[in-house]
């Protein structure tokens, strides 16, 4: 009987030891092909696809844009919830970046349905503090794996222009959270500039204050020029964001207020397609002045990664899980740019 044992252990001993290489080998491949977490790479890959292919040295997404410089006149009024030194009383210099979304750096204006506001805030003590903002209060999708399904359904049609409308369709079958996304952009028809536009930071924020005190946040930038929306006449000249803005600042300085909006107990802080409603308490923390604006293929925007998780003391990330995505593609963006810009 012992014979027989030893005699079937060494008969099945190839077939154990292949079932284990077989489960090792499973247990390595199968999170990277079915996973359902895109990494930055595929991200970007499908950023450069759904764009008619990579336009070497521009960014991967919201490609069209120019640098812009100015300062932030803080007025301290956001010390009573974070210790930042950025929100103390006092002015600041920065930089920033006025785009579309959009990975097409020649792509008309009229089709940048999303316009955003990047900017590099920094005081003399080295804190800086990077923001991203966009036009639209709030995400089409609240998870990476969402944004990576938006990006394969928008991939356009074999011979077309736009995405394959079935594709589309089927993709916002799944995911009803890009509701309030479609529904806002119907109601707010694009502004006429990017002087009378609102940026959001669409994910929310945590600001810690000098006790300790952890508030959660929203932020955005409210233009002192009314809103007005864009003319037929505008959306037939290709660039008339950037020829616009340089317009107004031949005559003046065009000016923002930062309102930072605190959430209330049971607002969610990890899902950018949801607003928080209406009648939260905001603190308006200073002006924004924006006096230059720049070439974004010369001026001092162009190698600079906005980061949005590149944050001062006194301001932290929220759990969002979108934030971790967009550092990870940002960087992965950034790289491939910032290497082409000496080939081309
Ligand atoms: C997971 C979600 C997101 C991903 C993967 C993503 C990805 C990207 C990438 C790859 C770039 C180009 C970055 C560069 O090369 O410097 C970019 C730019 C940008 N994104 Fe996002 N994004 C996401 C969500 C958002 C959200 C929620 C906002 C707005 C609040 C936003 C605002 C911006 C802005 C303003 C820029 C232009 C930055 C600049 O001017 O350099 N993005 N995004």
């Amino acid at each position: 009987m012992k014979k027989s044992l030893s005699l079937k252990k060494r008969h099945y001993l190839p077939l154990v030891l292949a079932a284990g290489v077989i489960t090792g080998l499973a247990a390595w491949l199968l999170p990277s092909l079915y996973s359902s977490s895109p990494t930055a790479v595929q991200i970007v890959d499908e950023m450069e696809a759904v764009s008619g292919g990579a336009h070497p040295g521009f960014r991967r997404n919201h490609a069209k844009g120019q640098c812009i410089s100015g300062h932030f006149e803080s007025n301290g009024n956001a010390v009573e919830i974070s210790h930042a030194s950025l929100l103390q009383r006092g002015s600041v210099p920065l930089i920033g970046r006025l785009s579309a979304a959009g990975g097409d750096p020649s792509q008309a204006d009229v089709h940048g349905m999303i316009r955003s506001m990047a900017l590099r805030l920094a005081d003399a003590d080295g804190q800086t503090w990077y923001m991203a903002m966009n036009s639209v209060p709030v995400f089409p999708v609240n998870t990476p794996e969402g944004l990576y399904a938006q990006l394969r359904a928008s991939m356009p049609e074999y011979g077309g222009s736009g995405p394959d409308p079935q594709k589309m369709q089927a993709f916002k079958n799944t995911h009803p959270e890009m509701r309030p996304f479609e529904t806002w952009l119907a109601a707010h028809p694009e502004a006429s500039g990017f002087d009378n536009s609102t940026f959001y930071s669409v994910n929310a924020f945590r600001m810690t204050d000098a006790q300790g005190r952890v508030h959660f946040v929203r932020w955005s930038m409210v233009p002192e020029t009314p809103y007005k929306p864009m003319t037929s006449g505008q959306s037939r000249d290709p660039d008339f964001l950037a020829y616009g803005f340089a317009t107004l600042l031949e005559q003046a300085p065009v000016r923002w207020h930062l309102l930072i909006t605190l959430a209330e107990p049971g607002d969610v802080t990890t899902d950018a397609t949801v607003r928080w409603p209406d009648g939260r308490r905001q603190i308006d923390a200073g002006t924004l002045v924006i006096d230059n604006q720049q070439s974004q293929v010369e001026g001092a925007c162009r190698d600079v990664d906005f980061n949005p998780l590149e944050l001062p003391a006194g301001i932290g990330p929220s759990d969002d899980p979108l934030l971790l995505a967009r550092e990870a593609a940002y960087a992965e963006s950034h790289r491939r740019r910032v290497e082409e810009e000496g080939t081309h």
